[in-house]
C-alpha cells in the first residue's frame, strides 16, 4: 500500500543528503514523497541548529503541523510526525514535552532506525526519542536502490567534528568525526553515476579531515579519495564541502591541480581576519596561515574561485579586529561568501561570554556584506563575454529558461528553444555569458558546427571538442 511522506529540510547540504536517505529507507515501507504536508501519512522536519532561534522556528512549524494532523484525524486518517536533525539532537525529549503532536524525535545518527521507529510509533502511539550515538553506522544500513536525484548529487563521506570551535554546536549535535570507508563511498558514487549523476559533491562537516579506510587497509585522505572517484567515467565534476583551513593538505591541493574533474571552486571558511579572534574561537590558525593556504591553492589552480564563511561581533571583537577581517577580505577577493552576526548557542563556550551590542554587530555585518557583495559582482562581471561550461540542472523560473552552474558554482540562466530543453538537462554545454547579476549570470547556448557536423547542443549526448576545451578554462580573478 502506498503512503505519502513529506520531508521539510532546513539548513546545510548534509541535511539535504540525510533527507534523501530517510526517503530511501522509508520507500520499502511504501512511503512515496509528497510536497503537501496536509496529505501526508508521515511528516518529517529535518532540522538545523546553526541559525539563530532554530528551535523556536521548529516549534512554530510544529504548531502548523498540529493543525494539519488534527484536520486529518477529523477525517479518520493518521499522520506520524517526526523531528530529525540537529535540533532533535539538541532538544531531545523536550520536543515531546512541548509538542505532544510529535510521535518520533531522532538525531542525525539514527535515521537508519526509522523503519523500526515508525513501526513502534504505530504500535505504541508515539512518544519515541532516539538521540543516542549508536555503535553501528547508519551508512551500513542504506538500501542499495537509492533514488537518484538528478545530474548533480550529494554524497556524505564524513560526519561530525572534533575541532570544537567555541561558537559552534556541530561537535555536540553531530558527534565525533567519522569517515566512511573508501569502498563504500566508491560503491555509492558508482550507483549514482550509473543513474545519470555527472556532478558529485562530497559532504562532511569537516570534509577535508576525511580519513576513511582504503582498500589497502590504510587511512586515505580526501585528495586520494577524490583521485579514486575521478576514475569513475560518467562523473565529470567533483566538489566537496565544507573544509577547515588546517586540513587543506598537499595531497588535496595536488588533486585540485592535477585532476581536471575537480572543479576550480573551494568553500573554505575563515570566520575572522583577526589573529586574536581566531585564537579565541579555537580555530587553530592565524590570518596569515589562511593567506598562505590561498596562495598555495592559487599557484596550483590559477583563477580558483574562493568562498568563505564569516562571523562578525564575536565576543570581544574590537574595531581593530573587525578592520583585520576587512583587510583579509580585501586581500583575498572572494567569489562568494556567507556572513553572519555572532549569536550564542547554548552549551558552547562563547555563549557564556559577554556579548557585543546588537547595533555594533549589525553595523559591522552591513559593512562586510557590502564589500563581499561588491567582490561577488566583480567576479561575476569578469565572466561576461566568456564561454563557460554549464551543467544544466533544471528549468528556470521564467518560461523558456534552463538553469545550471559554471565550474565556479555561479548559477546561469540560458534561454533555450522548447524542443531542446528536455534533452539538454543533465548535460554540460558551453554557454556564452552575456549578463552578470549579483547572484547569477545569463547567457546563450553556444551552438556551433563541429567537424563531425553536429552542433554542441545536438542530440548525440556527446560534448563537443570546444566544450571540453572550456572545461579546462581557468578564469583569472
Ligand atoms: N553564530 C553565528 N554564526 C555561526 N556559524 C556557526 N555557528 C555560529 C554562531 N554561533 C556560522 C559559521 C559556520 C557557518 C556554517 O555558520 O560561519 O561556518
Ligand atoms: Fe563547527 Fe566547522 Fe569548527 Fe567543526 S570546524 S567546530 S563544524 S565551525
Amino acid at each position: 500500500m502506498t503512503k505519502k511522506l513529506h520531508i521539510k529540510t532546513y539548513g546545510c547540504q548534509m541535511n539535504v543528503y540525510d533527507s534523501g536517505r530517510m526517503a530511501d529507507v522509508l520507500a520499502p515501507l511504501g512511503y512515496l514523497p509528497t510536497a503537501e504536508p496536509g496529505e501526508a501519512d508521515m511528516v518529517i522536519l529535518n532540522t538545523c541548529h546553526i541559525r539563530e532561534k532554530a528551535a523556536e522556528k521548529v516549534y512554530s512549524e510544529l504548531g502548523r503541523i498540529k493543525a494539519l494532523k488534527a484536520a486529518r484525524a477529523a477525517e479518520g486518517q493518521a499522520m506520524i510526525v517526526a523531528v530529525a536533525g540537529c535540533v532533535a539532537q539538541a532538544e531531545g525529549e523536550e520536543i515531546l514535552r512541548r509538542a505532544p503532536q510529535v510521535d518520533i524525535v531522532f538525531g542525525p545518527q539514527s535515521y537508519h532506525r526509522l523503519p523500526d521507529l515508525v513501526a513502534r510509533a504505530q504500535r505504541e502511539g508515539g512518544g519515541l526519542c532516539d538521540t543516542d550515538f549508536p555503535v553501528e553506522s547508519k551508512f551500513d544500513f542504506l538500501p542499495e536502490e537509492a533514488l537518484v536525484p538528478g545530474p548533480a548529487a550529494f554524497l556524505s563521506v564524513q560526519e561530525g567534528c572534533d575541532k570544537f570551535c567555541t561558537f559552534c554546536v556541530v561537535p555536540y549535535t553531530r558527534g565525533a568525526e567519522y569517515s566512511r570507508p573508501v569502498a563504500d563511498v566508491v560503491a555509492e558514487a558508482r550507483r549514482l553515476a550509473a543513474g545519470g549523476v555527472v556532478e558529485l559533491t562530497l559532504l562532511g562537516q569537516n570534509v577535508n579531515a576525511y580519513h576513511g579506510e582504503g582498500p589497502d587497509g590504510r587511512s586515505w585522505g580526501l585528495g586520494r579519495l577524490i583521485r579514486r572517484l575521478a576514475e569513475i567515467e560518467p562523473l565529470q565534476r567533483l566538489r566537496y564541502t565544507t573544509s577547515h583551513p588546517c586540513d587543506m593538505d598537499e595531497e588535496l591541493i595536488a588533486a585540485h591541480r592535477d585532476e581536471s574533474k575537480v572543479m576550480p571552486y573551494l568553500h573554505l571558511p575563515v570566520q575572522s581576519g583577526s589573529d586574536r579572534i581566531l585564537a579565541a574561537m579555537n580555530r587553530r590558525h592565524g590570518a596569515d596561515d589562511y593567506r598562505r593556504i590561498v596562495d598555495r591553492l592559487r599557484r596550483a589552480v590559477p583563477g580558483i574561485a574562493l568562498s568563505s564563511d564569516f562571523i562578525v561581533g564575536y565576543p570581544g571583537e574590537s574595531p581593530q579586529d573587525f578592520a583585520d577581517t576587512i583587510r583579509l577580505v580585501t586581500d583575498i577577493a572572494f567569489a562568494q561568501a556567507y556572513s553572519f552576526k555572532y549569536s550564542p548557542r547554548p552549551g558552547t563556550p562563547a555563549a557564556a561570554q559577554a556579548q557585543l551590542d546588537e547595533a555594533v554587530k549589525a553595523e559591522r555585518l552591513a559593512m562586510l556584506q557590502q564589500l563581499l557583495g561588491a567582490q561577488q559582482l566583480a567576479f561575476n562581471e569578469a565572466a561576461v563575454g566568456r564561454r563557460m561550461d554549464v551543467l544544466f540542472e533544471g528549468h528556470g523560473k521564467k518560461s523558456g529558461q534552463l538553469v545550471g552552474r559554471t565550474p565556479y558554482m555561479q548559477s546561469v540562466h540560458a534561454t533555450v528553444p522548447e524542443t531542446a530543453r528536455r534533452r539538454l538537462l543533465g548535460r554540460i554545454l558551453p554557454v556564452r555569458i552575456e549578463q552578470a547579476h549579483p547572484n547569477s549570470l545569463a547567457g546563450s547556448l553556444v551552438t556551433h558546427q563541429t567537424a563531425s557536423g553536429s552542433s554542441a547542443a545536438d542530440d548525440s549526448g556527446a560534448i563537443s571538442p570546444d566544450a571540453k576545451e572550456t572545461a579546462n578554462l581557468r578564469m583569472t580573478a
